[in-house]
């Protein structure tokens, strides 16, 4: 196990009102190698679970545990540690800097740690790039590349700690189908190497290439379904008809 959740809830005040609750009592395991995803009509609270199990946000109740550390045990400091050694996030935006190019915004959060000669981290930034194709980019700015590429950059950036697992927001929503498809096979790729996923996504396609999936309805898991890893013979496209046929039994 690396990630579990017991009766998490998560409240969010509202003016003049009594809180609203966004996330009721989820219970939640991810075993370590793991490729998760979670799917879920729009405010189902999918976003708010990925933020609260992550230590991003704090929950109103209820505990998490993240590779045998309690998190709301933690200091922010340790917290803040946490996040940059062992976890990788990647968002719908690529939310890239500006200001640097491409190859300083992958390498920066392991400048950022200090734990390693710059020369190491490097040398991985060029690895990850070459990996996923966007290293003839290394040079250029955010301007300067597809939505695409961005995405495949901040996988790098996500990646470049050696983290024990990545939380992505919906990081294949602003993408076109082709562009999708080419994400989820690295993300496979990555997965294959031992890193664990937990993934948010609308969209059956996407589903269909991980290993399992969570059900959320008005911040509820309501069900899970199981997949299996995808194996390099399988067939996609009955995958992704199976998720349909869940997703119309569930009434989503
Ligand atoms: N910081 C906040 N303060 C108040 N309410 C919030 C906050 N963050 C989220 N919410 C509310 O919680 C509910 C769930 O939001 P969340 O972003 O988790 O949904 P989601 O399933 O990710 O939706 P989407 O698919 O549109 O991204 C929504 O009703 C939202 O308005
Ligand atoms: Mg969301």
């Amino acid at each position: 196990m690396i990630l579990k959740a017991t009766d998490l809830s998560k409240s969010f005040p509202i003016e003049n009102m009594e809180s609203q609750k966004i996330l009721s009592n989820i219970q939640l395991t991810i075993e370590k190698g793991e490729f998760v995803s979670i799917m879920g009509a729009s405010g189902s609270g999918k976003s708010t679970l990925l933020y609260t199990i992550s230590g991003m946000t704090k929950p109103t109740s209820g505990v998490v545990e993240f590779s045998g550390e309690q998190l709301n045990s933690l200091s922010e400091d340790h917290l803040t540690d946490l996040r940059l050694n062992k976890m990788g996030f990647v968002f719908q935006q690529a939310n890239l800097l500006k200001n640097f190019n491409l190859r300083d915004n992958i390498v920066l959060s392991g400048y950022l740690r200090k734990m390693e000669p710059q020369k190491t981290i490097d040398k991985r930034a060029d690895t990850l790039m070459k990996q996923t194709g966007v290293d003839h980019l290394a040079s250029k700015d955010i301007t300067q590349a597809s939505g695409g590429q961005l995405q495949r950059v901040s996988i790098c950036r996500a990646l470049i700690n050696n983290p024990e697992i990545i939380f992505c927001d919906e990081p294949t929503g602003a993408l076109n189908s082709k562009s999708a498809s080419e994400i989820m096979t690295l993300f496979n790729e990555i997965n294959q190497t031992g890193t664990t996923i937990l993934l948010v996504t609308h969209d059956a396609k996407v589903a269909s290439k991980t290993e399992r999936i969570l059900f959320m309805s008005d911040g509820e898991i309501i069900s899970e379904k199981y997949l299996g890893k995808l194996a390099v013979d399988s067939t996609p496209r009955d995958r992704e008809k199976q998720v349909s046929e869940w997703l119309e039994i569930l009434g989503f």
